[in-house]
């Protein structure tokens, strides 16, 4: 299969580790030119720009805080200004905060109005300045991709409080309707909900856990990044030709949560 990503211009959000880490050295390998962001560990996302280059990719690194909006902007505008508009872009890119680990006695009520403010500004608003951004470009050239990652929590909830999976589940509302305002424009746009991923930046999870929730998948077994990353990979590229406004879950994503007694 054809991804006709060759040289395009790819911009990953939160490429510093993990999920984002793996999706960069993924469109490395199709010969992309990979924008790689990170907020606090530009040492780390300068390996994975060495990773992208010796995958037979092109790499740049640049800073992004979705905890400072302006600076959502200014990335994209670096990565024009340094390779030209942005064609592909996966919003991955997270604010953990004080809602991840989740917690699963802390009462709904509990949470501060500050830290729901905080976590859909950064998730949601976020996410929607990296979009506006790089739409432009898109237009201008009548071809785009983006893919959002979102999260199995998005639809199956948490037991703990509801920042996370709010600001998440509305990755779904913001897709559906770009894809209708960019399909003309011949941009698509879906969401990928991982569930439990197996990355080398999670914090160390008791084996109980990690064997109850591959027990509850439908092919037994947890997704690691490079299984999500080419999911993402797929619909980011060429080879996806007309699928738009979609949520791809993976096998992880069927999973429940039984430590967080979901
Ligand atoms: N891992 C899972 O099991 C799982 C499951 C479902 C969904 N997801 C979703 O998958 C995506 C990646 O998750 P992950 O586990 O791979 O995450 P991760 O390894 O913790 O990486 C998070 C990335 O986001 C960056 N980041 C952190 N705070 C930021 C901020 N305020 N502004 C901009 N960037 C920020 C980090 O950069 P620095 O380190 O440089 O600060 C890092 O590059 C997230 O959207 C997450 O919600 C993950």
């Amino acid at each position: 299969m054809d991804t006709e990503l060759r040289d395009r211009v790819v911009l990953v959000t939160g490429a510093s580790s993990g999920i984002g880490a793996a999706t960069a050295r993924a469109f490395g390998r199709e010969g992309a030119r990979v924008a790689i962001t990170y907020r606090s560990s530009r040492d780390k996302a300068e390996k994975v720009a060495a990773e992208v280059e010796a995958a037979g990719g092109q790499a740049y690194v640049v800073r992004l805080d979705l905890e400072d909006l302006p600076s959502v902007a200014r990335a994209v505008e670096a990565v024009a200004g340094h390779w030209g508009d942005v064609e592909v872009l996966v919003a991955n890119a997270v604010r953990w905060g004080g809602d991840a680990p989740p917690e699963p006695g802390v009462r709904f009520e509990d949470v501060p109005l500050k830290e729901w403010e905080a976590m859909i500004n950064a998730n949601l608003v976020g996410a929607a300045a990296s979009v506006s951004a790089v739409l432009p470009g898109m237009r201008a050239k009548g071809w785009g991709r983006i893919v959002l990652i979102s999260s199995g929590v998005a639809e199956e909830g948490l037991p703990g409080p509801g920042p996370y999976g709010t600001a998440k589940s509305g990755l779904y509302g913001l897709a559906r309707s770009l894809a209708w305002n960019g399909g003309r424009d011949g941009i698509l746009v879906n969401v990928v909900a991982p569930g439990f991923t197996l990355t080398e930046s999670r914090p160390p999870v008791p084996e109980f856990v990690v064997e109850a929730l591959t027990a509850a998948t439908p092919t037994r077994r947890l997704s690691d990044a490079d299984d999500v990353a080419r999911i993402v990979v797929f619909l980011g590229s060429g080879a996806n030709g007309n699928l738009t406004g979609e949520l791809i879950r993976d096998g992880s994503s069927a999973a429940r949560a039984p430590h967080l007694g979901g």
